[in-house]
């Protein structure tokens, strides 16, 4: 394929249904070897990735499913994923984009328990035969965080570009000990969060969603033009 930047940029969606259609570990290394192009401080490339397929994907999901049976509420992330109390906008947006989502699969507000079902599917990667997760060093700072979210979005658009669809998951996070046990990523290496990677299934009405961002003018300020 090869798409303009802004292609990949406009068409890149966060897919959460997949067909089962296999992806090689060719295709894989070609999208990290795009990937790995990424800026970051100091050209630390402060990022790791550990790419799960087969019988390496079962066993993530046989661990966190046996945590989320014993303890769900278990967080084992150094912090939380979102701040205690969302402020606005955030939290229209975040909310928006939970109605806009379910609307979408046709799963009322009421419905909590089609609603849980729903973010369970998080931990299947949405039924995507290739799973990722992102690793960095504990000790980085808050700045090399940001490099890694910068090697995550390229990656992203480096599988849009080869006809790949994907998810970034946070609902990994709170698992991240699990995770990197059951994938031997060890202290102070430390799993950050997961990506669902595969063929988007065309026909799942969630794929249809298109989340909503604000306005440039919203978000940027320009002087001295
Ligand atoms: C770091 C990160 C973690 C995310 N985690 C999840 C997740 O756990 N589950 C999910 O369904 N979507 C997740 N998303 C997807 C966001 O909801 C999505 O990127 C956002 O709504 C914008 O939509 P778009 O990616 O389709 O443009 C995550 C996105 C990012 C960047």
């Amino acid at each position: 394929m090869s798409q303009s930047v802004s292609d990949a940029l406009n068409t890149r969606m966060s897919t959460r249904a997949f067909l089962d259609t296999p992806v090689s570990e060719d295709e894989l290394r070609a999208v990290l070897e795009d990937a790995r192009r990424a800026a970051s401080g100091g050209n630390l490339q402060p990022w790791k990735v550990v790419v799960v397929a087969g019988e390496a994907r079962q066993r993530v999901i046989d661990a966190v499913s046996k945590k989320l049976a014993e303890n769900p509420f278990d967080d084992e992330a150094a912090f939380p994923v979102y701040p205690e109390k969302l402020w606005e906008p955030y939290r229209s947006r975040r909310y928006e984009l939970g109605e806009d989502m379910y609307a979408l699969m046709g799963v009322p507000r009421e419905d909590k328990a089609a609603r849980l079902n729903w973010l369970m599917q998080n931990y299947q990667f949405f039924g995507a035969p290739v799973g990722l997760f992102f690793v960095i060093d504990e000790r980085m700072n808050p700045n090399q965080w940001a490099h890694l979210g910068m090697f995550m979005m390229s990656l992203a658009l480096a599988a849009q570009d080869r006809g790949l669809a994907s998810c970034f998951q946070e609902a990994w996070t709170p698992h991240c000990k699990t995770v990197g046990e059951a994938l031997g990523v060890e202290s102070p290496d430390q799993v950050y969060c997961g990506m669902a990677l595969g063929h988007a299934d065309p026909d799942a009405p969630v794929n249809q969603l298109r989340a909503k961002r604000a306005a440039v003018d919203e978000i940027a300020r320009f002087e001295g033009f």
